[in-house]
């Protein structure tokens, strides 16, 4: 196993990862919206700013994806939930950690090792605070931040189909 930059040409397969593991959770899969950035990873992360990686095994194919998105301060006390464009947001982030996602019989590693490419940018870029939105259902992504040094901040009802409840954590970086 190993990571890269995504390219644009990896859209379909980073898509299908994150479906996959959507289909494993019975979450409901939205291309038309809530997904529509996979389908077009030049212009939603790559030619905007952001960043975007995936896991690949060798002779399998693109296995894990993990995105870095890049905005200016959210106003409000430092690592505290804010109201900001009528969502929850953590006061003080200047990114985020987004699509963090592993095929479940490829799990072990490559979590990690995605998570990584993402904090290392994140740093390269000067970048002080990342904010984490995360599923509570999905505790061994908990795990993982928590390795990274995140620590969860507060909580909110995800604007997706399935109105999901979500951790938010933070990483002083
Ligand atoms: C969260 C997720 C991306 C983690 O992927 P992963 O490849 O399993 O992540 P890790 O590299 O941390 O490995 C997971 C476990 O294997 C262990 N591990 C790490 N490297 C390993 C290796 N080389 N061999 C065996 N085990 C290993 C880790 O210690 C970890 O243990 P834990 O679950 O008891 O904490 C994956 O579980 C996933 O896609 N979950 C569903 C979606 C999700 O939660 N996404 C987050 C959205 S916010």
């Amino acid at each position: 196993m190993f990571t890269r930059p995504a390219t644009p040409e990896d859209s379909l397969a980073a898509a299908e990862v994150v479906r996959l593991v959507y289909e494993e959770f019975g979450f409901t899969w939205d291309p038309d919206d809530y997904h529509a950035d996979l389908h077009d990873l030049a212009g939603s992360y790559l030619d905007a700013g952001h960043g975007f990686w995936v896991a690949e095994i060798p002779g399998r194919g693109v296995i894990g994806t993990a995105a870095l998105e890049i905005f200016p301060p959210i106003a409000g006390a430092p690592g505290l939930p804010t109201e900001h464009g009528g969502i929850t947001r953590i006061g003080g982030t200047d990114c985020s950690l987004e699509r963090l996602y592993v095929i479940p019989d490829a799990r072990g590693g490559a979590g990690t090792a995605l998570m990584r490419e993402v904090v290392d940018e994140a740093r390269r870029r000067g970048r002080k605070r990342m904010e984490i939105w995360s599923d509570k259902r999905f505790e061994a992504a908990h795990r993982l931040y928590g390795r990274f040094g995140a620590r969860p901040v507060g909580e909110r009802v995800c604007s997706d189909p399935d109105q999901s409840p979500e951790w938010g954590l933070v990483i002083d970086l």
